[in-house]
């Protein structure tokens, strides 16, 4: 507040308009209670710099992490429960501290800091249903390079953290949220694909991500769908994140199947999905079966909630264009239940079938977990493995060679056994 300002405001004031002969002593202590305050405002307004955090930035987590990080002696942490339920029905939890809501104060850059984390009881963000938060700063001084700092000093802590790693985001109401600590990267020769196979899902993505300007140029929106089929365990999910990693993405999962999803949500969750992602939906064939008997299950719980309806997944899938390369990744082991519709071209523009084990592939398995072999044993472990059981999987194979982790010949010998 600029002093003439002060000055008016204190002409304004009822006390001082009554003048100073006529107020008695009550008044006096009111007075400079009064001049307190307003000196208080003016030293905040001109001598302290404050930056608020709303917890819809994108910022807030990072700087959660790193008043976590800065606030050590904090005795008072709240915890960030992550819980993710697989199609498989297994689940994932983490346990996440970071400061609780109220006061922290932080050394940092030779000034106090102080730090103060609300939470309105009143107000919920009706996007994520989650309560409004934000976190506050303040720093003595009128230099805003400080809080320049820490938002950067923030966001290095949280790329570091992801260097080298995938992040992994699910949807949290209309909002990507991200799941968990990000995960090691899995390196693409992990994943043992039919010869070739993987190159060339590679080489397109690649040539899609390279070229916008084709897009562009032809007034085709900028995006490119994948289907992956076929039996389970042969590495479809696992390739996937693998490419992710390979890109340098992050992988958006999506479960169509869950029962809050809406035609609106889904439309809007595509079109926010954070930059440089692969959205993932698993188990397309499932999403729309299940929804049939969603009726009979629960007829309450969500009478009046939208549900995603097979048109509104097509219209979501269509609009999903932006200057950003949008890739879709889709995966199914029953391609034959799927709507042709679905998988058009422009919906799908790449079908690939992820088949069990051949010949090359157990050879290369063999190989990759027994280094010291010489190859022809990945040949002999190839044939009988073909000769005992034509259609294994992948996970079954690796579930094999666990068994016999350091007996090479044991898992030649005992492959009849590997189970089916
Ligand atoms: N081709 C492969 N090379 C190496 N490991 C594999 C391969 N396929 C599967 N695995 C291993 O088997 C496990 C299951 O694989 P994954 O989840 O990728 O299968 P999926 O094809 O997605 O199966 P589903 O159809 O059931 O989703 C993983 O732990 C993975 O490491
Ligand atoms: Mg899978």
């Amino acid at each position: 507040m600029p002093l003439s300002d002060f000055v008016d405001a204190l002409k304004d004031n009822p006390y001082f308009g009554a003048g100073f002969g006529l107020v008695g002593v009550g008044s006096a202590i009111a007075l400079a209670r009064k001049s307190a305050q307003f000196g208080m405002i003016f030293f905040r307004r001109n001598y302290m710099i404050t930056l608020e955090v709303p917890s819809r930035d994108k910022s807030y987590h990072w700087l959660l992490s790193w008043i976590t990080k800065h606030a050590k002696h904090t005795q008072h942490l709240s915890v960030e429960t992550s819980y993710m339920q697989h199609e498989s029905g297994r689940v994932h939890t983490q346990f996440d501290f970071h400061p609780s809501p109220g006061n922290h104060i932080i050394w940092y850059g030779r000034k106090w800091i102080r730090v103060e984390r609300t939470r309105e009881k009143q107000m919920v963000d009706l996007h994520t249903g989650t309560p409004w938060e934000s976190v506050t700063f303040t720093a003595m001084g009128r230099n805003r390079d400080v809080f320049f700092n820490i938002l950067q000093e923030a966001r290095e802590l949280a790329l570091k953290q992801e260097e080298g790693r995938t992040v992994m985001y699910t949807a949290l109401g209309s909002e990507w949220r991200p799941f968990g600590f990000p995960r090691r990267r899995r390196p693409l020769s992990s994943v043992v694909l039919e010869q070739g196979l993987a190159d060339r899902i590679v080489d397109d993505v690649k040539e899609f991500i390279g070229n916008p300007k084709w897009y562009t140029d032809r007034g085709i929106p900028y995006r490119r769908g994948y289907l992956l089929y076929g039996p389970p365990g042969c590495g479809k999910s696992s390739f996937i994140t693998a490419l992710a990693g390979e890109l340098g993405y992050s992988i958006c999962l999506m479960s169509l199947s869950d029962r809050s999803l809406s035609d609106d949500r889904l439309n809007h969750l595509l079109s926010v999905a954070p930059q440089q992602s692969i959205i993932l939906l698993e188990d397309v064939d499932a999403a729309f079966v299940s929804r049939e008997l969603l009726p009979i299950e629960s007829p309450l719980a969500y009478q009046g909630m939208g549900r995603l309806t097979f048109s509104g997944l097509l219209n979501a899938l269509d609009g999903v264009a932006s200057s950003e390369a949008r890739i879709v990744f889709m995966t199914t082991n029953f391609i034959d239940r799927l709507d042709p519709a679905l998988i058009r071209p422009g919906r799908v523009d790449l079908k690939q079938y992820v088949g069990h084990c051949t010949h090359w592939q157990l050879t290369q398995m063999f190989r990759r977990f027994y280094p010291a072999e010489p190859a022809t044993e990945g040949d002999r472990f190839a044939e009988s493995a073909l000769a005992a059981h034509p259609n294994i999987s992948a996970a079954q194979v690796q579930g094999h060679f666990m068994l016999f982790k350091m007996d090479p010949t044991g898992s030649i010998d005992n492959v009849a056994k590997m189970k089916e």
